[in-house]
């Protein structure tokens, strides 16, 4: 694996007696094999086929890449429309892997469409994208699991409406594809009966789990990004989630160590990446941890309120917002940074004027700063006895990406075995989601909208 974790900080040895002591290996040992064994044995079964997602066969890679050539030579815009685990991963991928301002840049440049990944309904943000975008020279990919839920049904409702008044409907139904789940749900029905191309997603493999199926697959191919080189990552990562030995197993020793540190109270975990273009990938992650390992009852029925609440911060940019809490207020957290040894491009600081003040900077590259902070960052946590652990990626590609986000999948299903919990379901989602079809009408939905009528609320308590 090129992914590496250094995870000295979150030891006695490093923090003191905040810190995780030697002897917890031993002492757990039951505990984490039985965490390995029990992901391990699910693999490819029930919510588990995720884990098979990277093994695709050639035929059905052949069918995504062919879409994806298709679509990145007649396309000048590739809208995805998606919200949750049906889009974070193609924009944390996305945005890892494209130019950093990929839009602006001439299409020669580009050698792709531009991006958009629509993953709200606010208004203005379609209004917005319907300025910037000429639907006639515009793909779409609709992506929803569920085939049901509201905020894609609503995108895809307006945008082929508009493609259907702008080209024609024959011209319009090859602008839009669907991923969805094959055989059912209300988008499925409706790609059938429309006649768009359709994407499968295994019944097994959930919305936060599904970048490495077609979901995520279909706009990296699109985009025209290293899809195998990606996939190759993940079952690098797939391969070391196998080892027994912790120090060989990134993942599993991560769960550990957060685990171990939620039992001392760090009910926080911060995701900070030092590289913009790893930026989402703490979105990506906090969406993965937040919603898997959040649950009311264990595995047993027991209340237990279990998980940790995920946030994401950027190197540099927060040690100018956020790092002061992280290094001198309460002992709630657990900082994860993401370090890159080689950035893709450099800059050295030049100046060809002497200012004495500035001397120190001449010379070096801004990567040898982003990284001096990072380490520097590093130190002063450690000093304040703050539990803090570095993922090291040699550069970023498609390879590294793909290595880095199956480690926070497995991480995240070891974590969750050894909570007890279930980590693949999501009642409070979807809880949320069944309120808004009762809200808007939905029929079959009417005991629902009683339910949320009659929730009390008092304007006593309304301020303003
Ligand atoms: O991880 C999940 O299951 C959720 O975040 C879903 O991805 C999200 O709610 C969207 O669901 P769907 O893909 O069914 O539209």
């Amino acid at each position: 694996m090129k992914l590496k974790v250094d995870y000295n900080n979150m030891m006695q040895s490093s923090i003191g007696e905040r810190g995780i002591g030697e002897e917890a290996f031993e002492k757990n040992a039951a505990l984490i094999e039985k965490a390995r064994k029990s992901v391990l044995d699910s693999r490819g079964k029930g919510w588990q086929q995720w884990c098979d997602s990277p093994y695709i066969s050639e035929s059905d890679l052949g069918k995504i890449i062919a879409y994806g050539d298709r679509v990145r030579k007649a396309a000048e815009s590739y809208v995805v429309l998606g919200i949750g685990g049906s889009a974070l991963g193609a924009i944390a991928v996305a945005s890892s892997l494209l130019h950093l301002h990929h839009n602006e840049l001439p299409r020669e440049k580009r050698n792709a469409p531009k991006l958009y990944v629509e993953d709200n309904v606010d208004p203005e943000r379609m209004n917005a994208l319907l300025d910037v975008v000429d639907v006639k020279t515009t793909y779409f990919n609709v992506i929803t699991k569920s085939g049901e839920t509201s905020e894609t049904l609503s995108q895809f409702l307006i945008v082929y409406d508009l493609l259907k008044k702008a080209l024609g409907k024959e011209e319009a139904k090859k602008h839009i594809a669907v991923t969805t789940t094959i055989g059912k749900g209300t988008l499925y029905a409706l790609a059938v009966k429309e006649g768009f191309e359709v994407f499968g997603v295994e019944a097994g493999v959930g919305g936060r789990f599904s970048v490495f199926s077609s979901v995520g697959l279909a706009p990296f191919a699109a985009l025209g990004l290293d899809v195998k080189g990606f996939l190759k990552g993940a079952r690098e990562a797939s391969k070391a989630a196998e080892e027994k030995s912790l120090n060989k197993n990134p993942s599993l020793i991560t769960a550990f160590l957060q685990y171990e540190a939620m039992k001392n109270g760090c009910n926080i975990n911060v995701m900070m990446p030092y590289c913009d273009g790893l930026k989402f990938t703490a979105d990506f992650f906090c969406q993965l941890w937040a919603e898997s390992l959040g649950k009311a009852t264990d595995l047993n029925g027991k209340t237990v309120y279990a998980g940790q609440t995920p946030t994401k911060a950027l190197g540099v940019t927060d040690q100018h917002s956020q790092v002061q809490l992280y290094t001198e207020g309460p002992f709630d957290k657990v900082v994860t940074f993401i370090a890159v040894d080689k950035f893709r491009g450099d800059r050295t600081i030049t100046d060809d004027r002497e200012i004495d003040a500035c001397d120190f900077l001449k010379g070096h590259t801004l990567g040898e700063l982003i990284n001096a902070e990072r380490v520097a960052t590093t130190y002063a946590l450690t000093k304040a006895n703050r539990a803090n652990f570095t993922i090291t990626l040699p550069e970023v590609n498609a390879e590294t990406i793909g290595e880095l986000l199956m480690y926070f999948m497995y991480q995240t299903a070891f974590a969750g075995a050894m909570l007890n919990i279930d980590t693949f379901n999501q009642p409070g989602v979807e809880e949320g989601k069944k309120a808004t079809f009762a809200m808007l009408g939905r029929k079959g939905y009417e005991s629902k909208l009683e339910e949320v009528e009659n929730a009390p609320h008092d304007d006593k308590y309304v301020a303003g």
